[in-house]
Formats: C-alpha cells, structure tokens, sequence
C-alpha cells in the first residue's frame, strides 16, 4: 500500500556511508580510457599532474562500495539526506493513475546535485596537499558547487564559465565569487585554448575544459576538477540512489521507471544506478530513461566511438557516445546539458540497452517546467525540466492506458537563478534548436583514429 505522505524524509544518521561503484553490476565492464598520444590505456601516472591518488584510485576502482571519508560526510551534513517528494498536485494535473516521486537536489547550498562530488574532491585535494582548484562550468551549478566547497576546505578556486552562461547568469558568478572563487568567461585569454578559440565567443563546456586542463597541468599547485562524466564522479552520485531506494520503501513503493536528465551523466548515474544494481540482480524490472535536449542529442544521436573529453583533444579519449569533441552545441538555455559526450559508464548500459534515451526541444521543456512549478511549487532547472518533460509524457501515456506506475526522477537542481530563460520562454522568444545532420556528418568526420568499440 503507497503512504499518503507527501514527503518523505531520513534522519542525518541514513545518509549512506559507502558510494556505490556499478562497474562490477555492469554486463561488459567498460572499455579503458586511451592516452590522447599513444592512443594505449592509461595508467594512473597520466592522470596524476590533474588530479590526486585517492581520486584515481577511486576513478578505477572495482570495488562495489567505498567508503565516504568522514570529514566528507559531516559536509554532507549541511543539507543531506535531502527530501523525497510524492508529486501529488502534478498527478492530480494530469488525471494519470501513475504515481510520481522525485528527489529533490535543490536543497544543497548550491542549489543541485553538484557538491556531492564537490565535497569529496575539494576533500581529497587537500588532503593531498594541493592549494587550487581549477574547473569549467556550464549552467554555473557545478563552479557554484566547487567553489563553495573548496571555501569548506581552504582551497582556492579558479573557474571557466561557458561564455554563454556568463553572460545570462550573472548571479552565479556573485555566488561563486562570494565563495571566494574567480571566474573567468570562456573562452579567455587566459589561456592558450581561449585564445586559439576566441571565434566561438558563446563558448562550450569543451572549451571552457581545455582552459581549465591547461592550467592545472602547468602548475604544480594546482589540480583539476571535473563536475560530470568521470567514474568517481557519477560514483559520489550515489548517495542520491540510495537515499530515494530507502525513502521508496518509506512510500512503500517500488519504481516502474527511473528518469532523469544527462548532462555528462553524473545526476542520472546518481540516481539509477543503485536500481540499476537491483534490476541487474534480478531483483526489479524497472525502466531506466534518460532524457537529454534536442540541440545537443548526445546518447539519442550521437555514435559510440572513442573521443576526448574536451575540444583541444589534450584529455584521454573516452569510450562514449559522442557528437564530436570539437562540436560547439548552440547557447540553448540548459546549459549544463551542452556536452558533446556522456560519462562512459553511463554510455556502456545504454549500449548494453539497460538504458533508454530520449530528446526534447527548449519550448516544450519549459512547458513542463512552468506546469510543475505551477503545481508542485519548486521552480526546476532548466536541465531537470528534460527529465520532467519525459515524466509528464510517462503519466500521460499510463492515463491512456489506464494503467498503474510508479515514476521516480531526479529533481537535481532549482531554476533560481535562470530566470531569464523562464522570461524568454513565457515572452515566446525562446527557438527551438535542433541538431542537424550535416552536423553529425562533418562531426564523424573529426573523430581521432581510434579502436573500435564492441
Ligand atoms: C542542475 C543541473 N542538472 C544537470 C546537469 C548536467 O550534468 P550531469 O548530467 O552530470 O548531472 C547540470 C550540469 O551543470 C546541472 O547544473
């Protein structure tokens, strides 16, 4: 029997104190990363001018738990467990008979998912002795994230931010400079990648990696810090899985289907892979979808080919679906899912078809996104708003059937501060961009010499 709570909340004492590592769930373990020069698998001495030992070993880890640092924990503290919601007033909206619950990440201090891996990386830096920190931010969550806690463990912070985001988000950079971060717009002159891409003055999250990467690899002091994508990464993630499985079961429920929206793939990781873990088991049958903007269609038309994680190709290539490592995704208000590539884990169970993928264009996101508000309250990020998107057509379609579901999605972060989007949406000047297929054509044609994938 489903509680008739609405929230559903845990005590500090269950927020988990191990991150779940799929790769021993996953049915082919993945392809390694390649050296960008030697195109042969790296080791951890390649990675090691970027980013600590505790990072990299975490990075290639198959151990299926491990365990969260307790200084990491006690900063999870500040806003976690966060909040299960059952989305009651949507439901009633949309006369569905399905039952929709979301997690909400918006709580955090800055306002999404991001600090979960922030934390522990700002932790393990300096724990390793580094003194900065250098990143990219697109939609500015993830520079809002390590900028503040970088700020909880004495670390200075130096931030790239996607051109276009800079320039429509000028309050994200307050908040990260009032965390004591400096933010530059990308692309710089800061650096040679800024300067060598000055043409695209809306930027990319590839270019704004490239600056950041070259930094830190001149610097002895100073390490890099990736927000998506990486395995650690979408491992710190999981606390948010496992936190909604125990508060599913508080509802008494299990989901039909998990939903989010991939950026680089870190919140949906996040939160599916958990279930992932029990459907893999045997032990579920739940749906998996991922739900990803139109203009930049990575998983749904994207190949899966080996690429670099940034424009420049100055990373290892990564085993992903990719729509080219030098693709400039136009400026679509979500800027944090303007990425050419997804996390590799991720990639691999969509590959291995566990996971569903699908696109939607800007208008019909914020569509959804002004009706959850308009019921539920919260005012979503425009990333999340995809997810929600998916959600709405998921309820709809159990109307038509008449039948019962259970929809769990990841609410990974607020629209607080991307009020201009919503104004362009509710003015009606807000395009639907799509991406075309002479841009696939001409981004295959750029991919790097590569082994082929299974
Ligand atoms: C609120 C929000 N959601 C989603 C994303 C996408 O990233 P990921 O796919 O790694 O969760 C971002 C990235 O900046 C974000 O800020």
């Amino acid at each position: 029997m489903p509680s008739d709570e609405t929230k559903f909340l845990l005590r500090e004492n269950q927020i988990p104190t191990a991150w779940f590592n799929v790769v021993p769930s996953m049915p082919a373990p993945p392809s390694p990363p390649l050296h960008p020069g030697t195109r042969q698998p790296i080791g951890p001495d390649d990675l090691a001018p970027l980013f600590p030992m505790a990072l990299i070993a975490q990075e290639v880890t198959t151990d299926e738990w491990v365990d969260i640092p307790g200084p990491v924990l006690d900063a999870y503290r500040l806003y976690r467990p966060t909040p299960l919601y059952r989305a009651r007033r949507l439901e009633r909206h949309l006369g569905t008979p399905a039952r929709i619950y979301y997690k909400y990440e918006g709580v955090s201090p800055a306002g999404s998912h991001k600090p979960n891996t922030a934390v522990p990386q700002a932790y393990e830096n300096a724990r390793a002795g580094v003194k900065r920190l250098t990143t990219e931010t697109g939609a500015g969550q993830w520079g809002s994230a390590l900028a503040l806690a970088c700020s909880l463990f004495d670390l200075d912070c130096v931030v790239y931010m996607v051109g276009a985001s800079y320039d429509q988000k000028p309050y994200r950079r307050s908040m990260m400079e009032t965390w004591g971060a400096t933010v530059h717009r990308s692309p710089s002159d800061t650096t040679e990648a800024g300067r060598t891409h000055v043409e695209h003055q809306s930027g990319s999250l590839g270019i704004a990696i490239s600056e950041a990467v070259e930094v830190a690899a001149g610097d002895s002091e100073t390490n890099y810090a990736l927000g998506s994508v990486l395995n650690h990464v979408c491992m710190h993630q999981t606390v948010i899985g496992q936190e909604a499985m125990r508060q599913m079961e508080m509802a008494g429920e299990e989901p039909d289907i998990v939903i989010g929206c991939v950026g680089g793939g870190s919140n949906f990781a996040g939160l599916s892979f958990p279930f992932v873990r029990r459907r893999l088991r045997g032990e579920s049958e739940a749906r998996f979808l991922a739900a990803e903007p139109a203009a930049c269609p990575t998983l749904t038309r994207g190949v899966y080919r080996y690429d670099f994680g940034d424009t420049s190709g100055t990373t290892p290539l990564l085993p992903m679906y990719t729509l080219g490592h030098d693709f400039v995704p136009p400026p679509v208000h979500a800027g944090g899912l303007r990425y050419h590539g997804d996390s590799p884990l991720l990639c691999g169970l969509v590959r291995a078809g566990l996971i569903d993928a699908v696109a939607y264009r800007q208008n019909e996101t914020f569509e959804a996104a002004v009706r959850f508000a308009r019921t539920e309250g919260i005012l979503p990020a425009p990333e999340p708003a995809h997810a929600i998107r998916a959600v709405i057509a998921e309820a709809e379609s159990a109307r038509e059937s008449g039948e019962e579901r259970v929809i769990l999605f990841g609410l990974c972060g607020h629209g607080h501060f991307d009020m201009s989007a919503y104004d362009a949406y509710l003015s009606g000047t807000l395009e639907d961009i799509e991406f075309s297929e002479a841009e696939m054509e001409a981004a295959l044609e750029r991919l790097p010499e590569a082994p082929a994938l299974a």
